[in-house]
């Protein structure tokens, strides 16, 4: 593979998506070809399954909304981000991995072993190659996502909580893949100890 795959994560309100439009912008100055993509709902059969599982307002069983997203997924490593990694280009992903792990298996408490078997099988083996989590205390995500909630993030303060020790956890176990970025800060700070990872990878 030529390319480079850089995934972001985090819990909703963590800041995320400003940060990732700075550090495409970044990257493109210096001269690199991104891909900005997303999950869900990177790929346009993805974008249906992402109206699915952010708007859908009836019961959506833990495993069918597992099995959503990892059909996502696949469908997603296929068609957009192999595809784009070939071409030699930086892929950088709102969203992959590790979000399954965290939110359905850490917040939902579905089995995390068995999100990593599935999400292996989901992505034919594509692991990125950096990772960073986007970390922020429970209280000030709740207060960044103000009124406007989706399914998700409509959760309580105690499934926030999982997500964030998932994350966390998942940082611990996988130390080469994932750098954790403290996001409580401004957005221009946050973004310089971004900048300082990307730096060293
Ligand atoms: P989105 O509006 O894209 O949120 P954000 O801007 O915070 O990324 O919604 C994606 C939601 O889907 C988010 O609440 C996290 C959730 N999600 C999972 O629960 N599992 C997954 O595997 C993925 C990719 C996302």
């Amino acid at each position: 593979m030529q390319g480079k795959f850089i995934t972001f994560e985090g819990a909703d309100g963590s800041g995320k998506t400003t940060q990732i439009e700075k550090i495409k912008k970044y990257l493109e100055e210096k001269g690199h070809k991104c891909l900005l993509t997303r999950e869900p709902g990177g790929s346009k059969l993805g974008n249906k399954i992402r109206e699915i599982l952010l708007h859908y307002d009836g019961e959506v069983d833990y495993l069918s909304e597992l099995l959503l997203y990892m059909a996502d997924r696949a469908q997603h490593v296929k068609t957009i981000i192999l595809p784009a990694l070939k071409e030699g280009m930086i892929v950088l992903c709102d969203r992959y991995i590790d979000s399954s792990v965290a939110y359905q298996g850490y917040a939902r408490g579905l089995d995390v072993e068995q999100i990593m078997e599935l999400n292996k099988i989901a992505t034919f083996g594509i692991e990125p190659d950096l990772t960073i989590v986007f970390d922020v205390e429970t209280q000030t995500a709740i207060k960044r996502l103000g009124e406007t909630k989706d399914r998700l993030e409509q959760e309580g303060i105690e499934f926030h909580q999982k997500l964030r020790y998932g994350y966390l956890e998942l940082a611990k176990k996988f130390p080469q893949r994932i750098s954790v970025v403290n996001s409580n800060l401004t957005i221009e700070e946050v973004f310089s100890e971004v900048k300082k990872i990307l730096k060293d990878f």
